[in-house]
């Protein structure tokens, strides 16, 4: 995701640290424990809940100190993915979006769960024909602690979008590993 058409840029601002469920590292303590709690949620057995993902998210998103020290930049020409921690199967991303920087329409191929941490987003929600040209049903506003999840799957077709004024920055978390989200993550439409 960035600009619409664009890739996004890959970094990893705590990739020195373990992963997600082994330890601190060099993480925030707020960051050490959204990350456990959230392997505890993917870990729990059966089919992994994205809702309950987005459970955790939504208990932690709202503490400024969550991302204390982390640095996650915006870059000026295309939204910003920022590693924040991995386990097995899944990765959590920050994202950092410019003004009017977007995501393309896409749907995801993995499970999934969001929430913003700061600033906001605008939610775009569509539907795809037969021959996967996208066309917009409505849109919701997505402000700091608000949270979002989907299934896997082509139904679930959505844009987030920086229309304001400040930077944002959201967290998102894909049951994929990290170094596959481009093949395996997003399923993308013509709008
Ligand atoms: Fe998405």
């Amino acid at each position: 995701m960035l600009g619409v058409g664009s890739e996004a840029v890959l970094s990893h601002p705590v990739a020195s640290g373990p992963s997600a469920g082994q330890g601190a590292g060099l993480r925030p303590p707020a960051l050490s424990v959204m990350l456990a709690e959230i392997d505890r949620a993917v870990r729990a057995g059966g089919p992994v809940q994205p809702e309950r993902i987005a459970q955790v998210l939504a208990a932690h998103l709202a503490d400024p100190a969550l991302l204390d020290g982390v640095l996650c930049p915006c870059d000026k020409s295309r939204y910003t993915r920022h590693l924040l921690g991995e386990g097995k199967g899944y990765c959590v991303l920050a994202i950092a979006w410019a003004p009017g920087q977007m995501s393309p329409v896409h749907a995801h191929k993995t499970w999934c769960a969001f929430g913003v941490h700061r600033g906001w987003l605008v939610e775009s929600y569509f539907t795809a024909d037969a021959s996967g040209q996208a066309s917009p049903v409505g849109c919701r506003p997505r402000g700091p602690a608000d949270v979002g999840h989907a299934s896997a799957g082509p139904e679930a077709i959505h844009r987030l979008a920086n229309v304001g004024v400040a930077d944002a920055l959201s967290v998102h978390v894909y049951g994929a590993a990290y170094d596959r989200l481009g093949a395996d993550v997003n399923h993308v439409f013509a709008a």
